[in-house]
């Protein structure tokens, strides 16, 4: 098996890490390829992967008292003058035995902190930083200047309307470590495992937010690690006969949910989007099955591998974006969103007094964890009966699509919905925002459906006005219509 590694390359300097922003680079389709070979080897013993059996296990707990004090970051190196929230850094650790801690980051609202709900948010890879990623690209309140060293604000930020938490995870990711190197050999039921310890630890250092009202959001192959997770926490709470953790609802961003329609997703995506040929595409739609279980042909691999070169010279994640390149300043993106801005982040988050001012240990952090993804074990093929589980039992289900990714594109998630065997109450139209179309929503029975457009994979980068107006609909549970 041959497996293409792509590295960070920037001009003026060769820096060999792995980031998003790089051309070509992947973390989910390189995992997903991955998966289906072992899966063909391993398949006349059936099929192994099984979503989590959540053992009640005791959870570790450990002792939190004076740790939230020492996680408060006084001053984030060139962070604008005016920040008027708090922010909190540090390491929770999830087993003592081995040695393995996860890294959280929480940006409190400016306003309203104290009643505001606790978001959990979640990147995905599997492998990528949610710090670097999700809070210092996405929708955290602060972005990294070209000049790798200063911070300006992000007005869209999503710590305007909650308390924002940000988790690596797992163990191995960003800033998360453990001391037994055989645990980055990891997979969905530890991702989960892990996750929970670290929260119901974290809710012992800041008791304030054990009852709050509790949402889980987060993109990609989060959409594997967040209904993983809410279903521990609702399985957890029952054991204890308690709420021990309020959960109230999951948004997934561009997610990945189920294997079959990604894959069908993607292609007829990039047909209908005019990046792969008639042929390419009539080649995949009469050669692959998709199917859990099926037998993927050397000719549907042939014809997936021409659409792979095909599409080799664009950003996947957002199809109509430059790459970060010396030209990328005479060819303005659509969003206004600088396509280089992970080579900042990747500036400013190696510097020395950066990792102090965030109680980090001393590392070479990276973006994506390649180690991570390439050695992931047990990827179920689809967690959409974890997501019924999750609407039938009152949760507050949200799926959300920037229309030009195309990695884990607007078809993936409409299909994986037809999959879900729901009915729509409120059918699609328009929702606005600054008196233009925001995109599109459809109100389902225990789910709401919704468009961002103009976004690619990493939505609130691309949209950030919009992003926020869909999470401030989705906090309040409400369709979004015009704001
Ligand atoms: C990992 O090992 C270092 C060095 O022994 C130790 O200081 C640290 O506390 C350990 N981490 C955890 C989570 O136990
Ligand atoms: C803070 O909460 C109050 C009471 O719910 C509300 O009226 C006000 O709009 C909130 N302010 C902000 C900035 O969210
Ligand atoms: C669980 O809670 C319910 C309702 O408060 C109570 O009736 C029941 O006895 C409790 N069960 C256990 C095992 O504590
Ligand atoms: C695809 O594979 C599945 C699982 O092996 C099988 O049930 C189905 O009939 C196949 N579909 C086609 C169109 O061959
Ligand atoms: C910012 O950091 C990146 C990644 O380390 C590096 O390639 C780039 O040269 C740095 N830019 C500046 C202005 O120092
Ligand atoms: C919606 O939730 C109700 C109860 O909460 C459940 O009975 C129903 O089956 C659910 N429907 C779907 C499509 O999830």
């Amino acid at each position: 098996m041959k497996i293409a590694f792509h590295l960070c390359l920037h001009f003026s300097l060769l820096v060999f890490v792995s980031c998003y922003g790089s051309d070509g680079y992947d973390p989910l389709q390189t995992a997903l390829k991955i998966q289906r070979s072992r899966r063909s080897v391993l398949n006349h013993l059936g099929n192994e992967d099984h979503l989590a059996e959540h053992s009640n296990s005791p959870v570790y707990m450990g002792p939190q008292d004076g740790l939230k004090d020492l996680n408060k970051i006084s001053n984030l190196p060139g962070q604008p003058a005016g920040t008027d929230f708090d922010q909190y850094s540090g390491y929770v650790t999830v087993d003592p035995n081995h040695g393995r801690a996860l890294f959280y980051y929480l940006a409190e609202s400016p306003v309203n902190s104290s009643i505001n709900p606790l978001v959990l948010w979640l990147n995905g890879g599997p492998g990528c930083s949610s710090f670097g990623n999700g809070a210092m690209k996405e929708l955290g309140p602060f972005r990294v200047n070209p000049d790798n060293t200063t911070l300006s604000r992000n007005k869209y930020a999503w710590n305007n309307v909650a308390n924002v938490l940000f988790l690596e995870s797992p163990a191995g990711v960003g800033f998360s470590y453990s001391n037994t190197s055989s645990d980055y050999i990891t997979n969905d039921v530890q991702t989960a495992k892990d996750s929970y310890t670290f929260l119901v630890n974290w809710l012992e250092r800041f008791p304030e937010y054990k009852s709050r009202d509790f949402y889980i959001t987060g993109e990609s192959y989060a959409g594997h690690y967040i209904p993983q997770l809410a279903q521990l926490i609702l399985q957890n709470d029952k054991i204890t006969n308690q709420t021990v953790i309020n959960l109230k609802g999951i948004a997934l961003g561009n997610a990945y949910v189920d294997e079959e329609t990604e894959m069908t997703g993607m292609f007829d995506y990039l047909w209908t989007h005019a990046i792969i040929s008639d042929e390419i595409h009539e080649g995949i739609i009469s050669n692959c099955n998709f199917s859990e279980g099926a037998t993927i042909t050397d000719a549907c691999n042939d014809y997936q591998n021409q659409a792979y070169v095909t599409m080799s010279n664009i950003f996947s994640y957002d199809i109509y974006t430059p790459l970060c390149s010396p030209f990328s300043n005479s060819t303005p993106s659509i969003s206004g969103f600088d396509p280089c801005t992970d080579s900042y982040i990747l500036g400013y988050l190696n510097t020395p007094v950066v990792q102090q001012s965030l109680h980090a240990k001393p590392v070479q952090w990276e973006s994506c964890n390649d180690f991570i993804f390439l050695n992931w074990k047990d990827m179920p093929f689809t967690v959409l009966p974890v997501i019924q589980d999750l609407m039938a039992r009152g949760i507050r289900v949200w799926i959300y699509s920037g229309d030009t990714d195309g990695n884990v594109p607007v078809t993936t998630s409409r299909y994986s919905i037809h999959k879900l065997k729901t009915s729509v109450r409120t059918p699609w139209y328009p929702w606005v925002y600054k008196g233009e179309v925001g995109g599109y929503v459809v109100g389902y029975e225990n789910l709401t459906f919704v468009t961002v457009r103009g976004a690619g994979h990493f939505v609130p980068s691309y949209q950030p006005g919009r992003a926020l107006a869909v999470f401030t609909s989705f906090l309040e549970g409400k369709l979004p219509t015009n704001r």
